[in-house]
């Protein structure tokens, strides 16, 4: 192979969903198939305990900032951070109905019918700042808790998330810890993960920041994506009911063995690039023993992490044969004291648009020397049926 050719495409590669081709640059992130994901090359277990502001920063500028500036762009975002009376009144027009990752694709339209400005990078930033908002403002709707708590940015960013919530369960300090601990995991991971090629691909017919990430939002929702959070839990709550608080490894093991040999699916394992647990997994896993070992799902999560990765890694079809992000994620948070899977996926969102809007910026606005990407347009050959 030439120097410069960084794939062969064969026909081989036709209808694989262009797994490993390569599209173009990321200036966030990468995710290695054997070390997982890096935000601007720190590992993410690096930069897990950190602020989400500090490593929002990093992303947006490709750079850590020192304390000053960190505050700086804090300041800025707070500034920003608070949505019109017409983008919420909207918001709570939406119906009640339907997945509430519909409705948050909604409530990112609306707010960029009543407050885009059609500056990709204002609209970024001005959206990053009223995420945490407009994602509130959506669940309380959806959920039926009423218009809830005004927004107060100066809380910090998931702190005023959770206190914009009007949930009916306590609002523990070990909820802001998991909440910080999720959005951070989830702000990015690579450029080729399907919403966020779906959100690059919207913009590059030129749609605006908002509609670019309200068509993330509507690809994030399928279960094979984001949507996976919640399924996941749901298989642990499963298997927890199936086999009882008191489940020995044996007894999980039998239980994955029995669901392989009837074709069903065992949730949580595998992905399209790792060839490794997902280092994100592998955070929640070590959050999940320190601070809630004693919960059912947990001591079933782990059972599943050990159990599930020996008995797939005997089919040497399975190429990824360990725990991906979703398969603790859903029991993290149950057990941190958010029991709403419903609004699982909607917290992947509130946290994923982050990455794709910075990740927008760049492609319209930086890439090709300023140029920007051209229009998506890939090719495809006919083939009569
Ligand atoms: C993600 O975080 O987007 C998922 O792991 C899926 C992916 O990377 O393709």
């Amino acid at each position: 192979m030439k120097e410069d050719v960084l794939f062969e495409i064969t026909k081989e590669h036709l209808e694989t969903g262009l797994r490993g081709v390569p599209a173009g640059y990321c200036v966030t992130s990468a995710v290695d198939p054997n070390q997982g994901l890096s935000y601007v090359g720190h590992p993410i277990r690096e930069l897990s305990a950190r602020d989400p502001i500090e490593v929002i920063y990093l992303l947006y500028h490709g750079k850590n900032g020192t304390k000053e500036q960190v505050g700086q762009f804090q300041s800025d975002l707070n500034r920003r951070a608070i949505c019109t009376k017409e983008t919420l009144a909207a918001i709570h027009t939406l119906p009640r109905t339907g997945h509430p990752m519909d409705g948050f694709a909604g409530a990112l339209l609306i707010a960029g019918m009543c407050e885009g400005i059609g500056n990709y990078r204002e609209d970024c930033l001005n959206v990053i700042a009223r995420l945490p908002q407009i994602a509130a403002a959506l669940i309380n709707h959806h959920a039926g808790w009423g218009a809830g708590n005004p927004s107060k940015p100066e809380l910090g960013y998931m702190e005023n998330f959770i206190h914009m919530l009007h949930m009916p369960h306590p609002k523990t300090p070990e909820l802001i810890q998991v909440m910080r601990l999720f959005d951070v995991l989830h702000f990015d991971h690579d450029g080729g993960n399907l919403s966020t090629f779906v959100g690059k691909a919207v913009a590059s017919g030129l749609e605006n920041m908002h509609g670019s990430l309200a068509a993330a939002m509507t690809a994030l929702a399928g279960s094979r994506h984001g949507r996976a959070n919640q399924d996941c839990l749901e298989f642990v709550q499963g298997v927890l009911k199936e086999t009882g608080e008191l489940a020995t490894a044996a007894d999980i093991e039998r239980l994955i063995r029995k669901k392989l040999q009837n074709d069903e699916l065992v949730y949580g394992f595998g992905h399209a690039v790792l060839r490794v647990e997902d280092p994100r997994a592998t955070v929640c896993y070590q959050y999940c023993q320190k601070h809630f070992s004693a919960h059912p799902l947990v001591k079933i999560a782990m059972l599943l992490r050990s159990e599930g990765s020996r008995v797939l890694k005997e089919n040497p079809k399975i190429s990824d044969p360990y725990p991906n992000v979703d398969a603790i994620t859903g029991t993290m948070l149950m057990a941190a004291g958010f029991p709403y899977p419903d609004y699982f996926t909607v917290l992947f969102g509130l946290s994923r648009c982050v990455g794709i809007a910075i990740q927008i910026v760049y492609e319209r606005l930086e890439a090709r020397g300023g140029k920007g990407t051209p229009i998506m347009r890939p090719n495809y050959l006919y083939k009569s049926r």
